[in-house]
């Protein structure tokens, strides 16, 4: 999805939120809705298909003939058609990759228990192929395969959104880092490299990972599967979709549809032709489908592809936790939404999010707007499945809006939510520092990046050592990418964050001899850009680390050694216990390392160990526990602490905690705390490093 309501794409969201204030005067849409009419011809519609979609047989694309049984999946000009019968999508998004495997199936079954019949999901190539040609299906947590048949299991059908873009709120949108060094490669057009990767991921995820084996034309609970994702808000290449189109269509003869914003321009842009066009984004957006799209290859029932439940959290000093709760006023706009498209509109729906689920690691996204704008870890979504798949009041809410629209008893009743853990506060201490925990190590006359030395997240230490004096601010390349904290011989000097439009200068005065040391941070790679912003091509610009050269007041610095730390485990001296802090000098950023007594399972689910992490001295960093990497902290906020999923979680049993922590000259070097809480608390402080900046 994208962030339409916020100021990421000004023309884009001035159209939807006004409208979207001013919607609940329905009676445009109502009156657009009756004019939605007439049977279409499903003939034309399948000979197209056969005709324009090489390799597709007609099987179950929206065809019928007279004398073989309906197909699985299908729709008519007003309805999806189920095994023949009308069919309204009561859908909700989650993503198998957010959500720890374990909990797949107590999350899939509560969205079923809130009224819902289909779950849509986003699929993450990055997570699936971490290098080129290493596609891993069989690890657990990338086995969507395995989600779907246990959402078919626990009754729900599925919509695949495999992308290759998704947006999302994700790591470049789920582009994996390394396509960017492939030569020529431009993402999100018919650039035939771009075209030749896609068409790999996409049968590997067919075929590798059995997605084409889960259609709801062989039997499973797949019924349509998107195209791009919200193509229209990017671009209007039409040769690149349709190239996309037959892409799918290699393996997937289930319908395909898109998904674009509810404006001319978004509408025009990501339709494509035999391809049913659908919109997103609230009520108000449901009558321009049939106002802007008039190829009849294009038109069906109406789904509101995004309904937004609520929206993700970025980091920042001013930006509090979004959510519904508290706002009764919020929520029942969301019920009177429900009633408006089951309802009046007769249309199908899906909530986006019904449960957020967590940015693990490394892998939330970002937005460039004059500055980086990074999504926390959490996200939470104020959905409503809380993060740690607890049922909210709002899931209640809405549960009761959908009841009147399915058969009675039809829909099971929600389990209680489990207890979560209280872990009491327990000390970390200092074992080593980042500086001495690269992964590789490289020398060059200029910088690289960090993709050309091969790294697609973490961080990278730049480091050069003076052979005559210089003085003067410094610059890292074109622009931070994306934090850069500055060290002279281990001293911290200073942070350049490109999370403010104007991230400080940075001065040094180096003598011969002496090291100058710049740790980037990538803080996301960004993942969505709007036609008619400024910063668009931005998702073409993925690049992190250093981009250009490196000068000290104004002079160029030559002679670089790169060390790359993307962290993918923890180094082995950090639970080795052999390495000593002693070693450390200066500010480098530190490992601590502690541990907590896992409390017993007091029910039979790993669910009640569920807890939230806080460090609460800590500035800025990352936590793992027994090695499952959290996420990031940062004091600024809305996120205060991390969820830990009880499953990672071992009863009885010591597990290990490992806090990195950026800015350890900040807060006394020789400790850290942590402690887990049942309760949540959202919460911003103003940054210590910029106290003026916005
Ligand atoms: C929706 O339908 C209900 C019941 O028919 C009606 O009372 C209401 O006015 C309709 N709302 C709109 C916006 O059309
Ligand atoms: C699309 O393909 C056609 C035929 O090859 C070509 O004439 C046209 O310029 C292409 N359009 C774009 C936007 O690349
Ligand atoms: C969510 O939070 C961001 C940052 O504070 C804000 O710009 C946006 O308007 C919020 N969205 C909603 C729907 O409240
Ligand atoms: C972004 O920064 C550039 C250069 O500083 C400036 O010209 C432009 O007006 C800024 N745009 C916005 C939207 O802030
Ligand atoms: C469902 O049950 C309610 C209350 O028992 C009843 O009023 C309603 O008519 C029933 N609806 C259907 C579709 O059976
Ligand atoms: C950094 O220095 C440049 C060049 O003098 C200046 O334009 C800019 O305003 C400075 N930035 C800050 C945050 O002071
Ligand atoms: C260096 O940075 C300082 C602080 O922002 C700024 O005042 C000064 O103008 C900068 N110097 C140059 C030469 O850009
Ligand atoms: C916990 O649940 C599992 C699976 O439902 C069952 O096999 C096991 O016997 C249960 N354990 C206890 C202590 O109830």
């Amino acid at each position: 999805m994208q962030r339409c309501h916020a100021d990421i794409c000004p023309r884009h969201f001035q159209v939807r939120l006004s409208e979207y204030r001013r919607h609940r005067s329905r009676v445009l849409i109502a009156s657009s809705l009756t004019m939605l009419g007439g049977s279409v011809a499903l003939a034309l519609v399948a000979s197209a298909i056969a005709a324009g979609a090489p390799g597709v047989q007609g099987k179950g694309s929206p065809s019928r003939t007279r004398s073989a049984p309906p197909p699985a999946f299908t729709y008519d000009r007003q309805s999806f058609l189920l095994h023949g019968e009308p069919y309204t999508i009561i859908g909700g998004q989650m993503d198998p990759q957010r959500i720890p495997y374990p909990y797949w199936r107590d999350r899939l079954a509560k969205a079923r228990a809130m009224g819902l019949n289909t779950i849509f999901s986003y699929i993450f190539w990055n997570n699936l192929e971490p290098s080129r040609g290493d596609w891993r299906s069989d690890d657990p947590q990338n086995d969507v395969g395995k989600y779907f048949r246990i959402a078919q299991e626990e009754g729900l059908n599925v919509v695949l959104r495999p992308g290759p873009y998704i947006c999302g709120e994700h790591e470049w949108g789920g582009f994996p880092a390394w396509l960017s060094n492939i030569p020529g490669m431009v993402v999100r057009t018919d650039n035939e490299p771009f075209l030749q990767e896609a068409a790999r991921y996409v049968d590997n995820l067919a075929r590798r990972s059995g997605l084409a084996d889960l259609q709801a034309s062989r039997g499973g609970p797949i019924l349509m599967v998107q195209v791009e994702n919200e193509y229209g808000s990017f671009d209007d290449n039409h040769n690149y979709t349709a190239a996309l189109r037959d892409i799918l269509r290699r393996h997937f003869d289930v319908p395909l549809y898109t998904n674009d914003g509810g404006v001319d321009w978004t509408l025009e842009g990501g339709e494509i032709p035999f391809v049913l066009a659908e919109v997103d984004g609230g009520s108000w957006a449901l009558p321009a489908r049939d106002e802007y799209v008039t190829d009849p290859t294009e038109l069906g029932p109406l789904l509101d592809g995004e309904y937004y439940t609520w929206a993700p959290d970025q980091w920042g000093s001013y930006n509090p936790h979004n959510t519904t709760a508290g706002n009764a006023a919020d929520v029942s706009g969301i019920v009177d939404d429900i009633a408006f498209h089951l309802g009046n509109a007769s249309a199908s729906i899906s909530f986006y999010m019904v449960h957020g689920g967590t940015n693990f690691g490394f892998q939330n996204g970002a937005l460039w707007q004059n500055r980086t704008t990074a999504f926390t870890s959490s996200y939470d979504y104020g959905a409503p499945l809380d993060e740690t798949g607890r049922t909210t009041d709002l899931y209640f809410q809405m549960r009761n809006a959908i009841l009147p629209f399915v058969p009675n008893g039809s829909v099971p009743a929600p389990p209680d939510n489990l207890p979560r853990a209280e872990i009491p506060p327990f000390s970390l201490r200092p074992v080593l520092s980042l500086f001495d925990a690269y992964e590789t190590r490289k020398t060059a006359d200029a910088p690289l990046t960090m993709e050309a030395l091969g790294q697609s997240y973490g961080f990278t230490l730049y480091e050069h050592t003076a052979k005559a004096a210089m003085t003067g601010n410094v610059t890292a390349g074109d622009r931070p990418r994306d934090r850069v904290i500055v060290y002279v011989n281990g001293k911290a000097m200073g942070i350049m964050d490109s999370q403010y439009q104007h991230p400080l200068n940075v001065s040094v005065s180096l003598r011969p001899g002496d090291k100058l040391q710049l740790l980037v941070e990538n803080l996301g790679r960004v993942d969505y850009y709007s036609r008619g912003n400024p910063y668009r091509n931005y998702v073409q610009d993925p690049w992190k680390g250093i981009k250009g050269d490196v000068t000290v007041g104004g002079v160029v610095v030559r002679g670089w050694v790169m060390s790359t730390m993307q962290l993918d485990a923890l180094p082995a001296r950090v639970s080795s216990g052999k390495a000593c802090v002693g070693r450390v000098a200066g500010d480098a950023p530190l490992f601590y390392r502690g541990s907590f007594t896992g409390p017993d399972v007091t029910h039979n689910s790993t669910m009640t160990l569920d807890t939230f992490v806080a460090v609460p001295h800590g500035i800025k960093g990352n936590v793992w526990v027994n090695g499952f990497h959290l996420g990031r902290y940062w004091l600024v906020g809305p996120q205060q602490s991390l969820y830990l999923p009880g499953c990672v979680v071992k009863p009885g049993e010591e597990n290990e905690v490992v806090v990195l922590e950026l800015e350890p000259w900040q807060m006394g070097k020789e400790s850290m705390v942590a402690y887990g809480t049942a309760d949540r608390v959202w919460g911003n402080n103003p940054d210590p490093d910029c106290l003026k900046c916005v």
